[in-house]
């Protein structure tokens, strides 16, 4: 299996490394591409860089739209934006395909493979409701990165794993990264 992360300046960049993680130990073949913001989050909050992520699969240029996840001919089996800022989510909504990581969501929609866009903002405006909705109808999935408290986490770990979890089911990967709720007991 492979599946794209795209990484992009919204707040949350800890799910990117989490998910990234996760689709590592699954032996999923990880493609990486971040925007400017993307990285200077990433390194911001979590003080990572690309460096520490070159283990875990490639990482392309967003301005290389010669890369191979430019085409929908290049096999894939997703993509998840995470974290997805209303920026990136407008113009994926809106069909832009000029970086690297808004062609690759692109191809995603039109060869009808999974684009999940792990949003973060609030509160909202109604452009940003509006790009929400017009991406999943076009076949987008929105998973705003909100996760759950029905399992009491006790970490911010805990509460990141419960979303990595979910984005996992969303693509269609067997894991148990997170609890799975089995009722109130
Ligand atoms: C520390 C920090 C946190 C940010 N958090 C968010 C956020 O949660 N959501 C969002 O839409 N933009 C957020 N932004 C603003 C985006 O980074 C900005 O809109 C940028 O243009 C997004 O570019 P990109 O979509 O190419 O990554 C944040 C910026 C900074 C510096």
């Amino acid at each position: 299996m492979r599946i794209v992360v795209g990484i992009t300046g919204a707040s949350g960049a800890v799910y990117a490394y989490a998910l990234i993680n996760a689709l590592h130990r699954l032996s999923v073949d990880i493609e990486m591409v971040a925007s400017d913001m993307g990285w200077r989050v990433l390194d911001f909050e979590c003080g990572l860089s690309r460096s520490d992520l070159a283990n875990f699969g490639n990482i392309h240029e967003n301005d290389d739209l010669f890369a191979p996840i430019s085409s929908g001919s290049y096999r894939c089996d997703g993509m998840v934006v995470a974290p997805c800022s209303m920026n990136t989510l407008g113009a994926m909504a809106n069909g832009i395909g000029d970086t690297l990581l808004l062609r690759a969501a692109s191809v995603m929609l039109k060869e009808r493979r999974p684009l999940v866009a792990v949003t973060r903002e609030t509160p909202l405006n109604l452009i940003q409701i509006e790009n929400m909705a017009r991406l999943a109808r076009a076949g987008g999935c929105v998973m705003p990165a909100s996760p759950g408290f029905y399992t009491k986490p006790t970490e911010i770990w805990q509460l990141v794993g419960g979303m990595v979890g979910r984005l996992l089911d969303s693509l269609g990967i067997v894991n148990d990264v997170a609890p799975r709720w089995q009722g109130a007991r």
